[in-house]
């Protein structure tokens, strides 16, 4: 089987009616977010999604984000305490993923929720997809529609060659606006905890709460606190070198601003994330220039310094994570 591909732009009422066909009789879409494309499926449905966690090769312990069309379907799953509500009011539709206590009546079967008492709810910034799970009427389980542990996809093409075989539909709504997958917070009583950096901008989320976050432990990699702490995830098949002040013959050279370091004339291929120093343009680049230097095959990648503020931080979290080498434990 080979995924169709429909394009979300040039008839957006067929594509809609499509994808809510799929969903509705159990199937795989992949759908754009503003963030990464996510692989789609009926949260409610446990063999639905036992097929996306087959489709990626994702360990079962590996909960997935519920997807809702509007506030009301996410308080009908999850318990907001007043973190939460404040953090929805604030940020929602958007890149933002809440963590809490899953309601008793909540329909969000145990496989998708890996058997916790939390459930991950995130209502997407990305029209279509909200359109296509309010006909569907329940919500969606979406990871990012990539193999287990690799780099997420930001294009439809890209789906279509990582699991384009294992899936019903991807529906092609173009390039993600953000890049990064949903930052991941976790609402307890004893504070807001953050469980994966990422396309929102931890001090926007501190300003709103008026509170730091607190920094959840990775207690260990075949139990981890949220599973996208997991030390080697978002990986290419060649080895990364970060904060490279100097670059070897036949590295790539994944660069960032005007100025390249030392040896990048002998670099077998040079992408720059932001000439201009952007972090935004730079997390919307990263997945894709990642995927394209990788597709090289270079002796490695050679990361230039990021900076460290806004996406900064989360740009590095995945870079950091793509840099771990392959280990006995790495999933
Ligand atoms: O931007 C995104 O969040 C994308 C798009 C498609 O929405 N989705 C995505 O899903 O990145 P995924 O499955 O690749 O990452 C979900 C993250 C994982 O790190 C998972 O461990 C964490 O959310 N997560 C889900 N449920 C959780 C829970 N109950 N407690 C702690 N962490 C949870
Ligand atoms: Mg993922």
């Amino acid at each position: 089987m080979s995924a169709a591909m429909v394009s979300a732009l040039v008839q957006p009422d067929e594509a809609e009616r499509r994808a809510v066909s799929v969903l509705q009789a159990g199937g795989l879409a992949a759908m754009p977010t503003e963030t990464v494309y996510g692989l789609f499926g009926d949260a409610t449905r446990p063999e639905t999604v036992a097929r996306i966690f087959d489709a990626k090769g994702r360990p079962r312990f590996n909960p997935l984000i519920a997807h809702v069309a509007d506030e009301a379907m996410a308080r009908a799953h999850g318990v907001f305490d007043e973190r939460a509500s404040r953090l929805a009011e604030a940020f929602w539709p958007g890149p933002l993923t809440l963590v809490m206590e899953r309601q008793p009546r909540s329909q969000i079967c145990d496989l998708a929720a890996a058997g916790l008492a939390t459930v991950a709810l995130r209502l997407p910034g990305a029209g279509f997809v909200r359109g296509v799970i309010g006909k569907l009427g329940r919500p969606v389980a979406g990871p990012s529609a990539n193999p287990s542990g690799r780099v997420s996809p930001t294009t439809a093409e890209a789906v279509m060659s990582d699991i384009g075989d294992r899936i019903d539909l991807i529906i092609n709504g173009g390039p993600c606006s953000v890049g990064l997958e949903s930052t991941v917070i976790g609402c307890a009583p004893e504070g807001a905890f953050l469980l994966r950096p990422g396309g929102l901008p931890k001090p926007e989320i501190e300003r709103v709460l008026g509170e730091a976050l607190q920094s959840a432990q990775l207690v260990n990699d075949a139990r981890p606190q949220s599973p996208g702490m997991l030390s080697r995830h978002y990986a290419t098949h060649a080895p990364i070198r970060l904060d490279v002040r100097s670059v070897e013959p036949g590295e790539a050279l994944l660069a960032f601003g005007r100025t390249l370091p030392p040896g990048s004339d002998q670099a077998s291929m040079v992408l720059n994330l932001s000439t201009e120093g952007d972090l935004t343009e730079a997390a919307a680049q990263l997945y894709v220039h990642l995927r394209t230097l990788d597709a090289a095959a270079p002796k490695a990648i050679a990361v230039a310094p990021i900076p460290q503020e806004g996406l900064g931080e989360a740009i590095t979290d995945r870079l950091r994570r793509a840099a771990v080498p392959p280990g006995p434990e790495a999933l």
